[in-house]
């Protein structure tokens, strides 16, 4: 796997890093949303360097314009519920995109330390030879990623894959490069040391679910 973690260059993407990790200004929910829309525009146009591009002639009223296009052949698919907001940051610049949607949470069965992921809802279209990004801003332990990616296969095989997301965790970068194959690129904004015990990556931000879109009821 090929790991591009955009921190490395400070940009302007620290900003909203720092804004999404902020305990105070976390607390405006359509700000904390809009800046992992931004997050996921970042890392969307990095991404778009690594893809296939091909030969165009645009028509213009003067002239003609030769140029080189990507291929429109993704298929966007992201983590409910906090991938939503990282999806449309995605979409706003794959905008031809083909989506994909699946509900994968934590089930805390006996103790809340150790937890099972749960695959529910999955709406997808062929995967097969397309180029298949994944969306989740929270790479903790990667096993959501990872779930997902077993849940799509009946799908077909994509050619190349894509995971996008926010914050990780050593460990959970760790996973998912052993996870995934060679042909597999992890986009990511920023990797953090440790997890604490219930599996939140520290310092991290908190819920990423919870503060976009309001707490929940722990099941
Ligand atoms: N999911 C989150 O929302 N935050 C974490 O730190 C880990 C998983």
């Amino acid at each position: 796997m090929h790991i591009h973690n955009l921190s490395e260059t400070p940009s302007i993407l620290n900003s909203f890093i720092s804004e999404l990790r902020d305990k105070n200004l976390q607390k405006d929910s359509m700000r904390f949303r809009r800046n992992i829309e931004r997050i996921g525009e970042i890392l969307g146009y990095e991404l778009s360097k690594s893809l296939n591009f091909e030969a165009h002639q645009i028509e213009t009223p003067l002239g003609v314009s030769h140029t080189v296009l990507h291929k429109k052949d993704i298929v966007l698919c992201s983590i409910l519920r906090a991938g939503v907001p990282l999806h449309n940051g995605l979409l706003n610049y794959f905008d031809a995109a083909e989506n994909a949607f699946i509900s994968a949470y934590r089930q805390h069965k006996h103790n809340p330390e150790s937890f099972e992921i749960v695959v529910e809802y999955l709406a997808c279209p062929s995967l097969e030879n397309k180029t298949l990004i994944l969306a989740d801003p929270m790479l903790a332990t990667g096993q959501s990623m990872v779930a997902t990616f077993e849940a799509l296969k009946p799908f077909g095989v994509p050619k190349e894959i894509h995971l996008v997301s926010v914050i990780g965790a050593q460990k959970g970068v760790d996973y998912v490069a052993e996870e995934f194959g060679e042909n597999s690129h992890l986009w990511i904004a920023a990797i953090d040391q440790t997890l604490n015990n219930k599996g939140y990556i520290i310092p991290g931000l908190g819920d990423a679910g919870d503060l976009a879109f309001g707490n929940k009821l722990q099941q």
